[in-house]
C-alpha cells in the first residue's frame, strides 16, 4: 500500500477518536456511555475495522499504523473508564444518607408580643368577671368626643389629633367610645373591658405611634366607689407584674371622668429605686382613670343618682414595653423576624 494510503488511515483514526471523546463527553448518563463502548469498542466496533485494514498495508507501513491503533484503542478504554467512574461516584454520593443528622423542624410561627399581652390582660378582668366588648375603629365625633363630654372646641381635642376620612367619621383616639356604646346597649350594672386598636396623628418615635392599643375598663352599679377602682387596679398589676408592685394614683383630668386620675406602677427595672427608664422617680405611668362623670351618664340615659361607676384605660404597648423590656414601640410593628421570634 503506497504512503497516501497510510495518512488516509492515520486520518481515520484520528477522526475515531475525536468522535468518540465527543460522543462520550455528551453522555449523562451509564446506559448511554454503554452504547458508545458497543459503538467503538466491541467486536464489530469501529476501532476493531480499522484494525482489520492492517493486514491490507504494506509490511513497511503495518507496525507503524499497529502502534497507532493500539495506542487509540488504550486511549478509548482509558476514557471509557474515567467516565464511568464519574457517574459511579455520583451513585455514591447519592446513596451516602447521613441517618444521624437531626431532621429540619417545621416552624410553626408564634403569637405577636401585643396579642399575647392582650390575652393576658383579658383572662386577667375575665377571672374578675367582666365582660369583653368591642367597638369600631372607624368612629363617629358623636362616640369619640360628644358623648365623652369633650365637645367641638373642647381643648382635650388638642390631645387627640386623629385621621379623617371624608364622610366625617375618623379613626378613634381611645377606646372610651366603647364606654358609650356598652352602656346605650344594656343596662347597669356593667362590668366590661374593651380591647382594641386606636389612632392619633402622632409622629413615630421610641415611644409614639401612629396606631396602638388599649384596653378600656367600665364598671357601674349602685355603690361603686374610688376604693373599688383601686382595688381592681391593684389587683391588674399584680396579676401583670407580680406580688411586688405597687400602684398610684395622681390627680389628674379627663372630660368623661370626675375625679380623674393617672395612675403609675413601681417601675419594674429598678422596682421603684429609680433609674433611666422611670427617669429616677421609681414610678410608671400606665394610663388614665376615673370616677364616670354623671354627664356621661346624662348622654347615655342612666340615673346618675341611682348609679357611679369608675372607667379606666390602658395602653398595652407600654404594658408589653415593661413585661419584656423593649425600649421602642417601634419593634412591635416593623414584622422584623428577629424581634417577633423572641416571644
Ligand atoms: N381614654 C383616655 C386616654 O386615652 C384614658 C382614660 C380612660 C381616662 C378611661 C379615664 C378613663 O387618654
Amino acid at each position: 500500500m503506497a504512503r497516501s494510503g497510510l495518512n488516509e488511515q492515520l486520518a481515520k483514526i484520528q477522526s475515531l477518536k475525536e468522535n468518540f471523546h465527543k460522543e462520550i463527553e455528551a453522555c449523562t448518563n451509564p446506559r448511554e456511555i454503554e452504547q458508545v463502548r458497543i459503538n467503538y469498542l466491541s467486536k464489530k466496533g469501529e476501532l476493531n475495522q480499522l484494525f482489520s485494514l492492517l493486514g491490507k498495508v504494506s509490511a513497511e507501513d503495518r507496525p507503524i499504523l499497529g502502534k497507532k491503533l493500539n495506542e487509540a484503542k488504550n486511549n478509548l478504554n482509558d476514557v471509557h473508564k474515567q467516565k464511568l467512574s464519574y457517574f459511579a461516584e455520583i451513585d455514591k454520593k447519592k446513596e451516602r444518607i447521613d441517618t444521624s443528622l437531626p431532621g429540619r423542624a417545621p416552624f410553626p410561627g408564634s403569637q405577636h408580643p401585643i396579642t399575647q399581652i392582650l390575652d393576658e390582660i383579658k383572662e386577667i378582668f375575665s377571672f374578675m368577671g367582666f365582660e369583653i366588648a368591642e367597638g369600631p375603629e372607624i368612629e363617629s365625633d358623636y362616640y369619640n368626643f360628644e358623648a365623652l363630654n369633650i365637645p367641638g372646641d373642647h381643648p382635650a381635642k388638642e390631645m387627640h389629633d386623629t385621621f379623617y376620612l371624608d364622610s366625617g367619621m375618623l379613626l378613634r383616639t381611645h377606646t372610651s367610645p366603647v364606654q358609650i356604646r356598652v352602656m346605650e346597649s344594656q343596662k347597669p350594672p356593667v362590668r366590661m373591658i374593651a380591647p382594641g386598636r386606636c389612632y392619633r396623628k402622632d409622629t413615630p418615635d421610641a415611644s409614639h405611634s401612629p396606631f396602638f392599643h388599649q384596653v378600656e375598663g367600665l364598671c357601674v352599679d349602685e355603690g361603686i366607689s374610688f376604693a373599688d377602682l383601686k382595688g381592681i387596679i391593684s389587683i391588674f398589676a399584680k396579676k401583670m407584674f407580680g406580688e411586688d408592685v405597687k400602684i398610684r394614683f395622681r390627680p389628674s383630668y379627663f372630660p368623661f371622668t370626675e375625679p380623674s386620675a393617672e395612675y403609675d406602677f413601681t417601675c419594674v427595672f429598678c422596682k421603684g429605686k429609680g433609674c433611666k427608664t422611670c427617669k429616677g422617680t421609681g414610678w410608671l405611668e400606665i394610663s388614665g382613670a376615673g370616677m364616670v362623670d354623671p354627664e356621661v351618664f346624662r348622654f347615655v340615659g342612666y340615673d346618675a343618682d341611682k348609679y357611679t361607676g369608675y372607667a379606666f384605660g390602658m395602653g398595652v404597648e407600654r404594658i408589653a414595653m415593661l413585661k419584656y423590656g423593649i425600649n421602642d414601640i417601634r419593634y412591635f410593628y416593623e414584622n422584623d423576624y428577629r424581634f417577633l421570634t423572641q416571644f
